[in-house]
């Protein structure tokens, strides 16, 4: 996702995590974000004023009553001209203050004075952190609707081991993101359907056919969407997980039953097809167990092809999502059995991942995708690195949103 445009107020607290800082300041700006950075008496003592300028390549604050601060840009105006306001590190003492509405300094009078989403990455100490005066002004930080990303749990600077450690500058973006997309996909009012899991196709009443898709990938889909604020419907065949929270869940067992699940969802903006669905099913559902006969002999199953939820879903009509997401799990030739699939299901993008013959992908925690995208008559290639499945599905609803939010919206075929 790009921050290109996005315009941050970044407040450094005291903290010896403020170093880390600097490198969240280059993050943002590799992404393409203006960062205006205010720096507190206390983060003064931990980085100076030149190298978060130099890295942010703007003008630092640190005066309340500066003059020629006050006179280039008020403090009311920098709070206001940002579109959030991050503070990393947040110390105890800065937490205390933004619980409180003190304002007698410019950070925590910025802070006062904003109307912006506000995300704080605490830093402290892990008995501060656990003092009963911080975990109310955690409390009433959370009631005000300040977002918090961290703190981990490590050893710390000051020798303690416990929970206090800053949250890593790349996680405290990934937050970073999740706000902008949550705004633009509650701006756009963007709901996305997700399938997920094996389906569970019945021979009679006790035996099926299945496979072994844990639903890991889809239901961490399902949940990163949510969490970027998308209104999300999760088809799901039979899994061992909980819930994602805050989604629909409609549970099915067989493909016919998640096609007509999906189709119920319908209309969505995205689509995105991470379930294992099965290719074929019995002809027949005997209504009784099938016993062994007498004459030992072993039975013969008929199938019948079930119907490709993908495909349907990517067709063109009225109720086409605007984007369409399949998923490959390919054993050999990858990138052309990927390419030939995208094209042959008409969805949008193909996620595809290498599958070896201990069958890796399924079940397991890390995954190697490659995302192609139909684009314009030809492919666009893009090899993500090794990462873990929840890794996989926040990159990939970032970009989910980002994407759905910009596409024109689909014609319903009536003229206007
Ligand atoms: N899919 C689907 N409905 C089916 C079969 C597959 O929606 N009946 C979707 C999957 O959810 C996935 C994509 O199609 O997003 C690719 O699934 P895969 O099993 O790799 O493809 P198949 O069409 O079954 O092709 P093959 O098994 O021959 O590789």
């Amino acid at each position: 996702m790009t921050l290109t445009e996005r315009r941050i107020l970044l407040i450094v607290s005291g903290g010896i995590a403020a170093y880390k800082s600097l490198d969240l300041v280059r993050r943002l700006r590799e992404r393409g974000a203006s960062v205006r950075p205010i720096l507190t008496a206390g983060g003064a003592q931990f980085v100076t004023p030149l190298a978060l300028s130099s890295l942010a390549e703007h003008k630092v604050y640190t005066d309340l009553f500066s003059l020629t601060d006050e006179s280039e840009m008020g403090h009311i105006r920098l709070s206001r001209e940002a579109d959030l306001v991050v503070v990393a590190p947040a110390s105890a003492d800065l937490m205390a203050k933004m619980a409180n509405g003190l304002a007698d300094d410019l950070a925590s009078t910025a802070l006062l004075a904003t109307d912006k989403p506000v995300l704080i990455a605490p830093a402290m100490n892990p008995m501060m952190w656990q003092h009963p005066a911080t975990i109310r002004n955690r409390e009433r930080l959370q009631a005000d609707g300040v977002t918090f990303v961290g703190p981990g749990t490590g050893d710390m600077a000051c020798g303690e081991v416990g929970a206090g450690r800053m949250a890593e500058p790349l996680d405290i973006v990934a937050a970073i993101e999740a706000l902008f997309s949550r705004a633009t996909a509650r701006l756009h009012g963007l709901r996305a359907l997700v399938t997920s899991g094996p389906t569970f196709e019945a021979l009679d009443p006790v035996r099926f056919l299945g496979n072994r898709s844990s639903g890991k990938q889809g239901h961490a889909i399902a949940q990163a969407l949510a969490d970027h604020g998308m209104q999300v419907v999760l088809v799901s065949g039979p899994v061992a997980l909980p819930d994602p929270t805050g989604v629909e869940v409609v549970r099915v067992e067989s493909a016919m039953e998640m096609l007509a699940a999906c189709q119920q969802a319908l209309p969505v903006d995205v689509a995105v097809c991470a379930a294992a669905v099965a290719d074929w099913r019995p002809e027949r559902r005997e209504t009784r167990k099938i016993k062994k006969g007498r004459d030992e002999s072993v039975p013969t199953l008929h199938l019948e092809e079930n119907p490709d939820i993908l495909a349907t879903l990517s067709r063109p009509g009225p109720l086409r999502p605007r984007l369409v997401v399949g998923f490959a799990a390919e054993t050999e030739d990858l990138v052309d059995n990927a390419r030939a699939k995208l094209a042959r299901k008409g969805c949008d993008w193909l996620v595809a991942n290498a599958v070896d013959d201990q069958a890796t992908v399924f079940g397991s925690e890390r995954n190697e995708v490659r995302v192609l995208r139909a684009d314009d008559g030809g492919v666009a290639e893009d090899a993500w690195p090794a990462m873990s499945k929840a890794e996989v599905a926040k990159r990939l609803a970032a970009e989910i949103v980002e994407t759905a939010a910009s596409a024109p919206q689909p014609t319903d075929g009536v003229p206007a």
